[in-house]
């Protein structure tokens, strides 16, 4: 038989599952993949029982459960202004990663292209290329991971379909401006062109900063699908129930990719979230400074280290400069955090399609203070280690 034709024939096992299988098998502390180690609130594990029990347990609506898409459309003009109509602007998903899959289909066909920037979260390029399209990924380089409009105008070409855009960003911790999303209008305005808009970490912004969503820009919001998490607004990563916020006419295309690629997704689990939203309206709100109290304590017990710690501005991460101490080269760098310092870390360099030589690695927030301060008592012994073989 002819070998296998794989259509993705470098795409190996993402970085995040490595490490977390590396970190279980040394007994490492994993501050690698984006996960919580604490538990989610026990309500929610009530309400799904009780959504069993009541019975919601066969086929949900394709586009999602009435109940949830009004709550969701609710908080939504509470936070971006203007309305959103439940029936005709958004749809229920599996987990965002389904959203960004089912709009890239949508959107991108063959031989046409779309935009990413890197370091870029790792389902963009392979969605685009299933769809038969061609992934354009601009570098953003450290320390501030600024964009380059001009650049980005330079790379539209009649075939650009997509713009995917994430903010605030994984793993750069960075913040889009409003400055930012009017550039990207003015980019795209008089084209046929679309934005993604992974705005998973939409509540997780730090020092009093508000986010820019493309949903509170007038020009933006027509031509975008703004993208959300369940799993990261209730740290509950294995939910999977995410969702896409876009005008009727592209919902109703995202709608013709969701009903064949996921039909419809966990019922029980959107009943629970439902009620649980019905009972606690503001959820989200706290999350800012929930992850700022943790930000600032691992950049508290890492101070004086030797290592740097670069300003976050929102997500679950910290990025992680050990420029001081050793050569750039961030895979090298995570290997001897994992097997040295015994704490799992995630390097950027495969967040991008051509790495540069990179002296920072992303640490995850997302964990118990007791994690991050045993995480960070292993880091700061690290660092003294290398200073002394330096020395
Ligand atoms: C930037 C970004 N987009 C999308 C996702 C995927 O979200 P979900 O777990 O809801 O599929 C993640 C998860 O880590 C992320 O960091």
């Amino acid at each position: 038989m002819a070998p296998f034709r794989s259509k993705l024939p470098d795409v190996g096992t993402t970085i995040f599952t490595i490490m977390s299988q590396r970190a279980r098998e040394l007994g490492a502390l994993n501050l690698g993949q984006g996960f919580p180690d604490y538990d989610i609130d026990p309500r929610l594990a009530e309400l799904t029982g009780e959504a069993m029990r009541q019975g919601h347990n066969q086929y949900a609506p394709m586009e999602g459960v009435p109940e949830l898409r009004e709550h969701i459309a609710r908080k939504l003009a509470a936070s971006y202004g203007g309305d959103f109509d439940p029936q005709s602007q958004i749809t229920v998903s599996l987990g965002a990663t389904e959203a960004i899959y089912s709009a890239v289909q949508a959107v991108v066909g063959k031989d046409e292209e779309a935009i990413a920037f890197d370091p870029a979260y790792d389902s963009y390029e392979p969605a685009v290329r299933l769809a038969g399209g061609r992934c354009l990924r601009l570098p953003l380089l450290p320390p501030d991971f600024r964009y380059d409009w001009d650049r980005v105008r330079a790379a539209v070409t009649p075939r650009t379909r997509l713009i995917l855009f994430n903010s605030p960003h994984n793993p750069a911790c960075t913040a889009a401006t409003p400055g930012d999303l009017d550039a990207l209008a003015a980019i795209i305005r008089g084209r046929d062109i679309c934005v993604l808009s992974d705005e998973v970490y939409e509540h997780v912004l730090f020092d009093g900063r508000v986010h820019a969503s493309v949903l509170s820009h007038p020009e933006l919001r027509p031509k975008s699908f703004a993208v959300f998490s369940f799993g990261k607004t209730l740290h509950a990563t294995g939910l999977r129930v995410g969702y896409c916020v876009a005008a009727p006419a592209l919902t109703s295309e995202l709608r013709k990719v969701h009903q064949f690629n996921t039909f419809s997704i966990a019922n029980p689990l959107q009943h629970a979230i439902a009620a649980y939203l019905a009972e606690r309206p503001q959820t989200g709100r706290e999350l800012a400074a929930f992850f700022q109290a943790k930000r600032d304590r691992l950049r508290a017990a890492l101070a004086g280290s030797g290592f740097v710690l670069p300003p976050a501005q929102g997500t679950f991460f910290q990025l992680l400069d050990f420029g001081r101490l050793l050569p750039p080269g961030d895979l090298e760098f995570a290997e001897r955090a994992l097997t040295e310092a015994r704490v799992a870390t995630i390097p950027l360099a495969p967040f991008y399609a051509e790495p540069p030589k990179l002296s920072v690695v992303r640490l995850c927030i997302a964990k118990r203070d007791d994690t991050l301060d045993e995480a960070a008592a292993r880091l700061a012994d690290f660092a003294a280690q290398l200073s002394r073989a330096g020395a």
